[in-house]
């Protein structure tokens, strides 16, 4: 009978202690140190050895000069989904181990099961989440068929690496590391412990293997990727799925990469028959109405490396209670009412008695600094009811003195209304060193303080 053990390991960096403790020895982080229970340990080597088959052991590695060192074989294997392409760089590297996270339901599986089934190289597709119906159902419902997709329903690390080996398949889907259970290891599905360690033993076979191996991963609620943070450091690419369950649209962002830019995004929209990639953001992004209505601005922003416009709209009315309400969905909270108190200051809008409400279009979550101007002017417009004249766009930063910033790659943004056929642009008086002009069809108006702007737009 193996002896029971118990550990106590910090979730934040995976440091383990014999007792419990309020505080992380090691990296200093309050309330992370869980319970595990661990009954038997095999080495290393022994593991390796399990699936392998055969005896690995005695094979060392010896340091060799960088010189010599060959890197013709880490090819990417490209994928018909130009958004994952994108995300990750140029396609799948060989034997590296990529981490998809995200929240229920927003379409890890559906995406990753579309992938397998569009990509037409031989697939080991492992879930220990469904049945083989539900996949079967899924897949079906996607429409698309590769004969080279094999399925397997399986938990075991033992036995899933071991039918990896047999299948050989060029690409190995695993969903979810959180159902995974290595045998030679004693906790629960789940747990810090098991999680590491399986994703250990799958990227030692990755590692040997030279086949890539993409990882399903759960989100707890505050956005972490449940399970040790350990786990990000084990992979080579973190990739986040994101958006609002509400909305259609599913962001696919990179968090960490060994192999490309973090600065990629993807984006798709789900449809009834799976994701489809969505090449042209702004078209989606921008309300279709043609009225002219108050309150709603568009912003000239850049997410990752890609040009979108986006609609922002806001809603100031006569606070029915004492304190007003602010709400924003998709911008900081924080950053709207440094705003406000901005255009209270510096322009004299009466926003201290009045609820405000703030909303992106789309669903889609914006960390762009260059938002500011138009959710200014979307607040200034449903402040005084009057609309924001059409094919107007705005691009720019404010800071607390109200000086309307610069923000970076100004050029793209422009091009990109332009393209979109806005007629002229509100950017900051400090962008224009070494902007052409006449370049451009649209217009390209300056701003150099936040009380010009009212002047300059509504009168
Ligand atoms: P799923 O991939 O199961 O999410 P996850 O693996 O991240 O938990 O996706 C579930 C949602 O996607 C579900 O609510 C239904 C929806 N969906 C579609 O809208 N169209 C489709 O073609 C498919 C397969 C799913
Ligand atoms: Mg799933």
């Amino acid at each position: 009978m193996a002896k029971v053990k118990k550990i106590f390991v910090c979730n934040e960096c995976g440091a383990t202690s014999p007792k419990w403790m309020g505080r992380c020895q090691s990296c200093g982080a309050w309330n992370t140190i869980v319970e595990e229970v661990v009954v038997k340990e095999t080495t290393r080597e022994e593991r390796s050895r399990l699936w392998k088959g055969n005896d690995s052991a005695g094979k060392e590695a010896e340091p060799i000069p960088l010189s010599e060192i060959q890197t013709g074989n880490t090819r990417r294997l490209p994928t018909p989904d130009a958004e994952l392409n994108r995300v990750l760089g140029g396609g799948i590297v060989s034997g590296s181990l990529v981490l998809i996270g995200g929240q229920p339901g927003i379409g890890k599986s559906t995406l990753l099961l579309q992938l397998a089934l569009q990509l037409p190289v031989r697939i080991l597709y492992v879930s220990g989440e469904e049945s083989e119906e539900q996949i079967k159902m899924r897949a079906d419902r996607l429409g698309n068929n590769n004969p080279n997709c094999f399925l397997l329903t399986e938990t075991n690390t033992a036995k899933i690496l071991s039918h990896a080996q047999k299948i050989a398949p060029d690409l190995l889907i695993v969903d979810s590391i959180q159902t995974l259970s290595s045998p030679h290891i004693d906790s629960t599905p789940g747990s810090i412990s098991q999680v590491r360690e399986c994703a250990g033993e799958l990227q030692r076979f990755a590692k040997q293997t030279n086949i890539p191996v993409i990882l399903i991963g759960h989100i707890t609620k505050d956005g972490a990727i449940a399970g040790p943070k350990l786990l990000e450091h084990i992979v080579d690419a973190v990739l986040q799925f994101e958006g609002d369950r509400n909305y259609t649209y599913r962001i696919l962002r990179t968090l960490k990469n060994r192999f490309g830019s973090t600065d990629e995004l993807g984006i798709y929209e789900m449809q009834a028959g799976g994701l489809r990639e969505v090449s042209n953001p702004s078209e989606l992004l921008l309300s279709q109405t043609d009225e002219e209505l108050s309150g709603s601005a568009v912003a000239a922003t850049i997410e990752g490396m890609r040009p979108m416009l986006i609609e922002t709209q806001a809603l100031v009315s006569t606070a029915v209670y004492g304190t007003p309400q602010r709400t924003a969905t998709g911008f900081d909270l924080r950053r709207l009412s440094m705003l406000l108190a901005v255009l209270e200051k510096r322009g004299g809008f009466p926003f201290a008695q009045n609820d405000v409400f703030l909303n992106l279009a789309g669903g889609i979550k914006v960390d762009d600094p260059a938002l500011d101007l138009a959710v200014v002017a979307a607040l200034m417009s449903s402040l005084q009811d009057v609309a924001v004249p059409a094919d107007t766009c705005f691009a720019g930063e404010i800071g607390l003195s109200g000086e309307v910033r610069s923000v970076n790659r100004i050029e793209q943004r422009i091009q990109e209304a332009d393209r979109l056929g806005f007629r002229q642009i509100y950017i900051s008086k400090y962008n224009t060193k070494g902007l052409d002009t006449s370049r451009y069809k649209i217009k390209i108006k300056t701003i150099g303080k936040v009380e010009e702007l009212y002047r300059q737009v509504f009168e």
